[in-house]
Formats: structure tokens, C-alpha cells, sequence
């Protein structure tokens, strides 16, 4: 990706190429790039990522899902398809399973991991504009994406728009940074390379959304009146203190914030991060506290 800022309407704007087209970004820079999966993020992340910390929480999304047999399924924010490959084996063999996400890139990658499923339909879609009718669905679910929401009331509503009555929408989302190790570390490492803006991306979105009377509060404003909210913990493991830092440096937008600083930066940065992750976990393979919140909403 590269990029350049210039200046529209007063605010700071930036302009990139991904995936062979410009876009535009305004208002606060960062927080517009934070949901852009694209380029080398998705191989990355799926590679990487997901079976450092997202695995574990999808095979939880997945049977929770499950329980109630649906007949129809709506997952949004659904990124490489780690819940997807969790759960299709789990539905009925007449059940629809419509698979989405806002970055194009993303669902391409998850579609080339999926067996072939005539279950499964595949469509970009912003889980705050879905493209579906009013009561099409028995469950939404969605893993760690309402933190990318720009308006998580308005995200809830449309989930709930979209259920029939009775049905569930079911989601997790990451608690504090600093009750998930790695990302802890990774934060406080990459930020002595740019000591005088530290790459926040990790602590602003993907555990900037961990407020449970908040989540509550959000779900309310939205029209769902039964809310079940569970705290879960997990151990996140890595071949070594290098797969992890490459994961969260190169596999995710802190990657985007690293390179809109200094592409040529973005080595020493993930060598911070290994370091830092070694020196607090140990040579050879590391393990690490993730913990989340798994919430169940419907009403
Ligand atoms: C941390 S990833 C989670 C992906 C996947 N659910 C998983 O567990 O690996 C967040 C995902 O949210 C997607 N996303 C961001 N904003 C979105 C929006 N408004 N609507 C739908 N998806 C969005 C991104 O494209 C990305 O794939």
C-alpha cells in the first residue's frame, strides 16, 4: 500500500491503492484505515492470526450457533472464514449459511479455504447497510467485528432488523488490552519506534470495546431486551515469539499505521516485538493470555 496525505474540506485525507484501486480516506486517518483487510493482510492473517487467538473463540462461536439448529445463518464481519469452516459442518444439510464481510479481499481468501458448499452464499456487505430483507435469519452471528463498527447501535440494529422473532444474535468481542498478552506487549514494543506517535491500532479497536455495561447499554439503544454476557479466557500459542509478533505486525491494520509512518520501519518493528514477546515468554514456543467477552442477544 502506499499512500499520501493531502488536504479536502479542512480535514486530513488519504488516498491509497488497494487491491489496484484508489481510495479515499477522511476524517481521523487512523480509525478509516483500521478496517481495511486488504493487500497482504488476509494471507497473513489467516495464516497467522487466526490460529494465535481467533480459532479457540470460533469453535465456541460455532457450537453456540449450532445449539439451536437454525435454519438460516447470517454471519457478518466474517474476515478469512475462521467461524465458517467451524460451523458449516455443524448446520443442517438444508440450512442457508450467507457469509459476509466489508473487505472484499477477506471473503475471497475465506471462499479458496472452504470445501465446496452449495449451503453457502458469499457476499460483501457492510454489517451496518446488510443487503437483506426484515426476519430472513434464526441467528447473526459475528466474531470480533463490532469493534470496527463506526456506530455500534446502528450495526445492532441491523442484525436485529434482520432476525425473526425469536431469534439470536450472537457475537464476541476482544476485553482489554492488557488481558491479552501479545497485544500488550506488541503495542508497548512497536511504539519505541515511533516514540512520538505510537501505532495504537490494537488498543483502539480490536480492544478499544471491552466496557460490558457498555455493550449492554449499546444492545438496549438497539431494541434487544434479553442480554447474556459471558467473559472467557483462553491460551493463545506460538511456535515461537517471531510468529506471533509477525502476526499481530504484519497480519492485521497495525500493519497499515506502521507503514503510513515508515514502510522501512516495519522490520524493526516486528523485530521490537519479538523481542519484547521473547523476553517476557521465554526462547523457543510462547503462550499467552487472550480473554474476550461472548455475548448472546435477542428480544
Ligand atoms: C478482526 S477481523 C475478524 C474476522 C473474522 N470474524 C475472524 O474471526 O477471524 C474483523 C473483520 O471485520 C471486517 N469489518 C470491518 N468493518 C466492517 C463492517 N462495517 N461490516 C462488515 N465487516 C466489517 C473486516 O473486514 C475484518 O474482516
Amino acid at each position: 500500500m502506499r499512500g499520501y496525505y493531502g488536504q479536502r474540506t479542512g480535514l486530513p485525507a488519504l488516498q491509497c491503492w488497494v487491491n489496484g484501486a484508489v481510495h479515499t480516506f477522511e476524517g481521523d486517518l487512523m480509525d478509516e484505515n483500521d478496517k481495511v483487510f486488504a493487500g497482504s493482510i488476509p494471507k497473513f492473517y489467516d495464516t497467522l492470526m487466526v490460529p494465535l487467538i481467533f480459532q479457540a473463540y470460533a469453535d465456541d462461536l460455532a457450537q453456540r450457533v449450532a445449539a439451536s439448529s437454525p435454519g438460516s445463518v447470517l454471519e457478518t464481519a466474517a474476515g478469512s472464514g475462521v467461524v465458517t469452516r467451524a460451523l458449516a459442518s455443524q448446520l443442517k444439510p438444508d440450512a442457508r449459511y450467507v457469509v459476509t464481510d466489508l473487505n472484499q479481499p477477506m471473503l475471497d481468501y475465506a471462499a479458496t479455504r472452504q470445501g465446496s458448499d452449495s449451503r453457502i452464499e458469499w457476499r460483501q456487505a457492510d454489517a451496518l447497510d446488510l443487503p437483506f430483507d426484515d426476519a430472513s435469519f434464526d441467528v447473526v452471528c459475528c466474531q470480533f467485528g463490532a469493534m470496527f463498527f463506526p456506530n455500534r447501535v446502528a450495526g445492532y440494529a441491523e442484525a436485529r432488523r434482520v432476525l425473526r422473532p425469536g431469534g439470536r444474535f450472537i457475537f464476541n468481542v476482544w476485553d482489554r488490552i492488557e488481558e491479552n498478552y501479545f497485544a500488550d506487549d506488541v503495542t508497548q514494543a512497536v511504539a519505541t519506534v515511533f516514540p512520538h506517535d505510537p501505532p495504537r491500532f490494537l488498543a483502539r479497536t480490536p480492544h478499544g470495546y471491552h466496557d460490558i455495561a457498555l455493550i449492554r447499554e449499546d444492545l438496549r439503544r438497539a431494541g434487544f431486551a434479553d442480554i447474556g454476557i459471558e467473559t472467557r479466557a483462553e491460551l493463545s500459542r506460538a511456535p515461537s515469539a517471531r510468529d506471533a509478533a509477525t502476526a499481530y505486525c504484519q497480519g492485521t491494520p497495525l500493519r497499515n499505521e506502521i507503514e503510513a509512518r515508515d514502510a522501512s520501519l516495519l522490520q524493526l518493528a516486528t523485530d521490537r516485538a519479538t523481542q519484547a514477546i521473547a523476553s517476557r515468554h521465554g526462547e523457543g514456543s510462547v503462550a499467552g493470555k487472550i480473554q474476550a467477552h461472548v455475548i448472546v442477544a435477542a428480544g
